[in-house]
């Protein structure tokens, strides 16, 4: 993946869009209720922490907390929003900076891990695995490769209003969409495993990784990790075997053996 999804994650105006966000999403909500009597207190990592949507509600299950992002501005944003609290830029592909069992739970929310390449995804597995304890628990989310997803061309990306101005904006948008798009496709990956889609989000800026339940339980298992528990977009536990077409992603929990 040759993209600069990085470079999109620091652009100013993508920051304020993180910004912009502050409550817990229903599978995080379920996920959280089932964790906090395991990790109450513990040493928590939120990987991929953006603008900080996360930090209050993880600070309320534990004071014990680092946030780290890659991207440098997201960092200096959560700096900015919540002084006190402890953040830095890391890359989750080479967490050296954390110590071998540091953490009893690490959480890598809304599909941050979706953003670096296939074989980048199994070194912050691996990372992960490090620095958790035995018996630590690793929360995230993942595109969902059952779901469909509309093309660029697709008249849906524009948002039809009578207002003028805001249409013209929204018809420019639309077009940049095609040439992001057009740009970007001939790195799409269609394998038997995962794909790599270049979807709408950030008006076709990403490329994005994609991953069937069943697929990644056993990517979860290849990389030593147990227990692998799903939650679909609307906060319900479900499993591998039952079809979901709805779900633009879904959050696993899984565990570093004990
Ligand atoms: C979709 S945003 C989600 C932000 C935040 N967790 C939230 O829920 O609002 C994904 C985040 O993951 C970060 N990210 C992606 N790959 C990363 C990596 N290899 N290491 C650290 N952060 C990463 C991006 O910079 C971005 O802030």
């Amino acid at each position: 993946m040759n993209v600069p999804n990085q470079q999109v994650y620091e652009d100013a105006h993508i920051v304020n869009i993180y910004a912009n966000k502050t409550a817990l999403f229903a599978p995080e909500e379920t996920i959280f209720a089932r964790l906090k009597p395991s990790v109450a207190d513990q040493p928590v990592l939120d990987v991929g922490v953006g603008a900080g949507r996360t930090t209050p509600h993880v600070l309320t299950i534990s004071k014990d907390y680092t946030g780290v992002d890659y991207a440098a501005e997201m960092v200096e944003h959560c700096q900015r929003r919540f002084p006190g609290v402890r953040f830095a830029t890391c890359d989750a592909r080479d967490m050296s900076a954390y110590r071998d069992g540091q953490f009893a739970w690490v959480l890598f929310s809304f599909n941050g891990i979706d953003y670096v390449s296939p074989t980048d995804r199994l070194k912050v597995l691996q990372e992960i695995r490090r620095i958790l304890r035995p018996g630590g628990w690793l929360v995230f989310s993942t595109h969902n490769a059952e779901k469909a997803v509309y093309s660029a061309f697709h008249l849906s990306n524009i948002e039809f209003t009578p207002h003028p101005v805001r249409l013209g904006r929204e018809v420019v948008k639309y077009f940049t969409g095609w040439g992001n798009h057009l740009r970007n496709r001939k790195q799409e990956v269609l394998g038997p495993d995962y794909c790599i889609r270049n979807d709408n989000a950030h008006n076709y800026r990403l490329l994005t990784y994609y991953i069937s339940k069943a697929s990644q339980v056993k990517q979860l298992e290849t990389q030593g990790f147990t227990d692998a528990q799903i939650v679909d977009r609307e906060g319900r536990w479900t499993d591998a075997a039952t079809p979901d077409a709805s779900s633009s992603w879904i959050y696993y929990v899984a565990r570093k053996p004990a």
